[in-house]
């Protein structure tokens, strides 16, 4: 049951197959862009160059990838490599609604699928946000037990997610970031979101996803 969770649903086959679906559904919607996004996981990265093409990022990530505690940008330092090719592969399609970066998710501006593949082999390398936003503190034991029964067949014992599986890591992300996101995934705005994640979503109420959002932000 677990390995089908982790496994079937985003193994990388999958994923490229459904953007070449696409490519042949749509030929001329320019899908050759986020394919070109995704061809950067066959890539051998050169973090050398990743450091070089970094800045590009930093204007609203930050130099270290901790982004804002406000939560207005997330922390991207240490995230799972795959994750992050795959989130860009989904904010390029509009799969996930995101105006302000779309423009830095042209293979073009980074280098290319090489460039993609160095930039975020280079922030994955990176140390993670010591001291993130947290919520309240209020209710975490509540939300260790709904951590527990409902997300970690997932997203593992400490919210380290799984790289091959295309799971994110979301220990350490900031409370205000993860809370947005998962109203969003809730309400259906985050369209690339796990079908099964949603099913187990949809019903929460605000404050049991703050509770979660706080617990996770505290992980280490
Ligand atoms: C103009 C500002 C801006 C720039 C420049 C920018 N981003 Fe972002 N990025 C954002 C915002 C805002 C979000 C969060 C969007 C949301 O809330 O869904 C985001 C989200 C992300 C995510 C998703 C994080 C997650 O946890 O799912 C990744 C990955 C990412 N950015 C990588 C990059 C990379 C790599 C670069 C450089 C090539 C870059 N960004 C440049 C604004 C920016
Ligand atoms: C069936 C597996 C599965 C379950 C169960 C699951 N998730 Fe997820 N989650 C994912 C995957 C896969 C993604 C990445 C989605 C994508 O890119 O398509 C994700 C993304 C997220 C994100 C966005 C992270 C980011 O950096 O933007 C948050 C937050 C999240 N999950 C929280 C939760 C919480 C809280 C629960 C439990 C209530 C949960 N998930 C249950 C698989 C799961």
């Amino acid at each position: 049951m677990i390995t089908g969770y982790l496994h079937t649903p985003f193994n990388k086959s999958l994923v490229m197959g459904g953007i070449l679906a696409l490519t042949v559904l749509f030929p001329t919607c320019v899908m050759s862009t986020p394919e070109e996004i995704m061809r950067a996981l066959e890539l051998t990265p050169d973090i050398e160059n990743g450091k070089k093409v970094y800045p590009l990022c930093a204007n609203c990530h930050m130099q270290n990838g901790w982004g804002k505690e406000d939560g207005s940008f997330p922390v991207i330092a240490g995230q799972h490599r795959n994750v992050l090719i795959k989130q860009l592969s989904d904010i390029r399609t509009k799969n996930r609604d995101n105006p302000t970066m779309y423009p830095f998710t042209d293979p073009g501006s980074v280098g290319g699928a090489q460039g993609v593949s160095d930039v975020t082999a280079y922030i994955a390398s990176m140390p993670k946000d010591p001291e993130p936003g947290v919520g309240s503190g209020q209710k975490l034991d509540y939300a260790r037990e709904l951590y527990r029964k409902q997300c970690f067949q997932c997203h593992g014992k400490k919210g380290h997610g799984d790289n091959e599986s295309f799971i994110p890591s979301l220990k350490g992300q900031h409370y205000a970031y993860l809370l947005r996101q998962l109203e969003w995934i809730r309400d259906g705005y985050r369209k690339n979101s796990n079908p099964v994640m949603v099913g187990k979503i949809k019903n929460m109420s605000d404050d049991e996803l703050s509770a979660v959002a706080d617990y996770l932000s505290r992980l280490k």
